[in-house]
């Protein structure tokens, strides 16, 4: 986890935008943060503990000023969140500072040789490793690229990282191991980040660095070397760096608030517009056949994510076994065990991840590619691990998703996923390409369905928040709304911190109904496939239960009066493809308006980032 940037402008002050890239890089990790700049005497580092606002006021970061820096904002995995232990990290002569990403597995043998030789350790971190390291081989060799090539090839484990080195004024060098770093190109200088949006400001022509990459940029100049074993390298002709070069359509408004207090509120109702662009993107794309047809021809499909991505991807099998006829294998991700030992050539592994960088995700993917079986990446980063290393890639185009609640994601990711889902039921000749392209185009209703949901929906949210601020709540469902408050209570718990659990409602009497009692507050999301859920309310209802069903407005359920509130959302016509778009927006509202309530900042729940990439 962990966000890093770097910038290195031909004039001008690239403070300012380093703290801009960090502010955008939050959602990577906020429990410490710092800069550092080459100034006239010397490189300048300021860090400490706390969320960026507090740190900056705190450490006066807006004093600094400088063309090139390099910044960090931290999600702590190698020493507790204090001021020494943020990044950046320095060797003893403070001529070299890194900020780093990723986790340096043999750290506890690289700290005591580096220790052993007499370098002075201040913090906890793999990091400060890696700049004495540096510090080590520089004095050797005298050539930073030889210095950095050299640690390199000692350090185990992921690592992107952006350096300083106080006489080289405009450079920054850069290196790439399992976790992401870009290389933004811009009129006014280059740059370095973890992710596309923190780099918007100086740069829309980027490159991916790859794993095993390393090099340096200055304003005008792009250098990328590969490792090669034992601390050699070789370099990445200029030509080949060109033609990775991909030009980034997100402005910098789609990486900011825009005047909405918060990310999670922008990106709710942002989604009727990330519909609208993803369903353009998927509805006649040529790749989403191809993909479709090696799904349809799989021996077996396996379909995988972590969190909220796994939730849509839960969709996914349902629609797949129910419009294509195809049964597949729902796996979350870090449960990867669970099935690779039945893995084999002609299985299809359906991966799904917003951010294609999280790590459970790409083991999975690592692991069942190695036994056989081909990859559908599905995706919202172009060029990330996993759209690198799937076989096919479906993208989804909800745009830079900042707040660390994935909420337009994952409308879009179901999106992409049924118009998927239709298609491989048209290769696999269950409906026909007029039949096929009739479900598609009945998708186009989804934006303005989820544009009306939200409108109802944050009134409704809003009033509800007040009543709920602890305690438990069930979230139930059967068929797809069984399915949708799996995701409904990973919202509420993980925005509101109230417990919510989500099963499926006919699971009730199997043990979950003995909770309930006068006042329990218990949620149903009624979809048009499950209309025996009413008898579940009812069952609810006569426990004491305080019960609120949503549904489409045009689906009738049975529930006499007096025994739940029943909240009719826009109408899905029956249409059991369109429900998650009428569905979802609530509850999403619903986690953000309880956490404004009690004061939580939605868009950094505790002790979570966006992206996770650690085991
Ligand atoms: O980037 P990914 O879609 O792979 O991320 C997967 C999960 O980490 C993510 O969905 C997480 O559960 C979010 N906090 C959900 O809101």
């Amino acid at each position: 986890m962990c966000g890093i940037i770097g910038i290195t402008l031909r004039k001008g002050d690239a403070v300012p935008m380093l703290i801009k890239g960090l502010q955008r890089l939050e959602y990577r990790g906020y429990d410490s943060v710092g800069i550092a700049v080459h100034s006239r005497r010397g490189i300048m580092v300021r860090k400490g503990a706390g969320a960026l606002e507090r740190v900056r006021v705190r450490l006066s970061f807006d004093e600094l000023s400088g063309r090139c820096g390099v910044g960090h904002t931290r999600w702590a995995t190698h020493g507790a969140p204090t001021d020494v232990n943020a990044h950046p990290h320095t060797d003893c002569t403070g001529r070299i500072a890194v900020v780093h990403n990723g986790v340096v597995r043999n750290y506890a043998s690289l700290r005591a040789r580096v220790e052993a030789s007499g370098h002075r350790i201040v913090s906890e971190t793999d990091t400060e490793i890696i700049a004495h390291l540096i510090e080590e081989h520089l004095a050797r060799t005298g050539s930073m690229v030889e210095a950095l090539a050299m640690t390199l090839s000692e350090v185990e484990g992921s690592y992107a990282l952006a350096i300083l080195k106080s006489d080289e004024g405009d450079r920054i060098y850069f290196a790439r191991m399992k976790s992401p770093l870009i290389l933004g190109l811009g009129e006014t200088g280059n740059a370095v980040a973890s992710d596309i949006p923190a780099l918007l400001d100086v740069a829309r022509r980027v490159i991916v660095v790859e794993d095993g990459e390393f090099g340096w940029i200055s304003p005008g100049e792009v250098r990328v070397y590969k490792l090669l074993p034992g601390g050699r390298f070789a370099e990445v002709p200029a030509s080949e760096v060109e033609k990775r070069v991909k030009v980034i359509e997100w402005s910098p408004e789609a990486a900011s608030k825009g005047g909405y207090p918060h990310f999670m509120i922008k990106e709710i109702y942002e989604q009727p517009q990330a519909l609208r662009d993803t369903y353009n993107g998927v509805a006649e794309d040529a790749g989403v056949r191809i993909a479709a047809r090696a799904i349809a021809e799989a021996r077996r499909v396996f379909v995988t994510g972590a969190g909220t991505s796994y939730h849509a991807g839960l969709v996914f099998t349902y629609y797949l076994s129910k419009i294509a006829g195809v049964a597949a294998l729902p796996i979350i991700a870090s449960e990867a065990k669970l099935y690779k030992d039945s893995v084999s050539d002609g299985d299809v592994v359906v991966a799904i991840s917003q951010s294609g960088e999280t790590y459970d995700t790409l083991e999975l993917v690592r692991e069942y590619r190695a036994r056989g079986a081909r990859i559908v990446g599905v995706t919202n980063v172009l060029g990330s691990a996993l759209d690198r290393e799937s076989d096919f890639t479906v993208y989804t185009r909800a745009g830079p998703e900042i707040g660390v609640a994935a909420t337009k994601t994952y409308l879009s990711q179901i999106m992409a996923l049924t118009v998927l889902a239709v298609r491989v039921a048209e290769e696999a000749g269950r409906v026909t390409g007029a039949e096929a392209s009739e479900a598609i185009g009945r998708l186009e209703a989804a934006p303005q369905m989820a544009s009306t949901t939200i409108q109802v929906g944050d009134a409704i949210a809003k009033e509800l928040s007040r009543s709920l601020d602890s305690g438990s709540v069930y979230i139930l469902g059967r068929g797809l709304g069984a399915l949708l408050a799996r995701e409904a209570a990973l919202k509420v718990k993980e925005i509101a911190y109230l417990h919510a659990e989500a099963y499926p409602a006919g699971e009730s009497k199997h043990g979950p109904i003995a909770l309930v009692e006068d006042g329990f507050p218990v949620f149903i999301i009624a979809t048009s496939d499950s209309p025996e859920v009413a008898g579940n309310a009812i069952e609810m209802a006569a426990r004491g239960g305080i019960v609120r069903v949503f549904k489409p407005s045009d689906m009738h359920i049975e529930i006499p009066r007096g025994r739940a509130s029943v909240y009719d959302m826009p109408p899905s016509g029956g249409d059991l493809l369109l429900e998650p778009y009428t569905l979802i927006p609530p509850f999403q509202l619903l986690a953000y308006h309880i956490a404004i309530r009690k004061g939580y900042d939605p868009d950094k729940p505790r002790n979570l980032a966006k992206t996770v990439t650690v085991e």
